[in-house]
């Protein structure tokens, strides 16, 4: 079965943590939530970064040096062709902090949760950019790494509390598209769980869209999709996404 999505639509991407499973990144709520016994809410944080950074880093350590071990799937290399084939009609908003998407092939790929691979001044104030960063020892090392400003270097990550990055240029995004696909996101976090409401307000004003999920079990917002194709992401995106 196709889904049929035509290069005279506009299509509205949202992945989650599902997308990257079949990939070997296990999800956020997999172990129970837990890592190392910590709740990931109380390592993912800005308290959790203010308490204690180096456990912080550790985490975020440890995470990197996964993610340095894993390769796209054949979900990833989907939607990276829905995008050579739809061009600038095929816009993809991602949760995951991975670069799976890109490794795949994706160009047009919105990170709203931030980059695993990145990290940043700690001090909103400060104008030093983000910048590319793999190491995953920084926790081992004596000296937590600095900003030349002086205050300490954070993950380039959205965590638990902070508001997502480029929440305008989304929502623009998910205004004109005609269809919303989103790809194994078990849709209890917000504000991307709230994205697809956009879509049903904009039907309730009468406009023709479409709302698909593709995940291997119902979102928790499973009941504002137009169809739920239950599944590994990796198995039914190709044959949903061909031609
Ligand atoms: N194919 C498709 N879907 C899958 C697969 C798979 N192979 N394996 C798991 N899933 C589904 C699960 O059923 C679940 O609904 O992917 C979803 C993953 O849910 P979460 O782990 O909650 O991930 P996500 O929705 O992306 O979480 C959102 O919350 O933890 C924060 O910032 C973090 O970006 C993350 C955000």
């Amino acid at each position: 079965m196709s889904l049929r999505l035509t290069p005279d639509l506009e299509v509205f991407v949202l992945t989650g943590a599902g997308v990257s499973a079949e990939s070997g990144v296990a999800t956020f709520r997999d172990a129970n939530g837990l890592w190392e016994n910590h709740r990931v809410e109380e390592v993912a944080t800005p308290e959790a970064f203010a308490a204690d950074p180096r456990l912080v880093w550790r985490f975020y350590g440890q995470r990197r040096a996964q993610a340095l071990t894993v390769a796209p799937n054949p979900a990833h290399r989907a939607l990276a062709a829905l995008e050579a084939r739809l061009g600038e009609r095929c816009f993809l908003c991602t949760q995951n902090v991975d670069g799976l998407h890109e490794a795949a092939g994706s160009v047009r790929v919105l990170h709203m949760h931030g980059e695993l691979m990145k990290s940043r001044c700690s001090d909103p104030a400060c104008p030093t950019a983000p910048f590319v960063d793999t190491r995953a020892d920084l926790a081992d090392q004596a000296e937590l790494p600095r900003c030349a400003c002086g205050a300490l270097q954070r993950p380039h990550i959205v965590w638990f509390g902070e508001v997502p990055f480029e929440m305008h240029r989304i929502k623009r995004q998910v205004q004109r598209a005609d269809v919303f696909l989103c790809v194994g996101s078990s849709g209890v976090v917000y504000p991307a769980a709230g994205l697809v409401g956009e879509m049903q307000y904009r039907r309730s004003m009468g406009e023709r869209v479409r709302t698909i999920y593709v995940g291997l079990e119902a979102p928790a917002n499973a009941s504002q999709f137009d169809e739920v194709h239950t599944g590994k992401a990796g198995e039914l995106l190709p044959g949903l996404l061909a031609a």
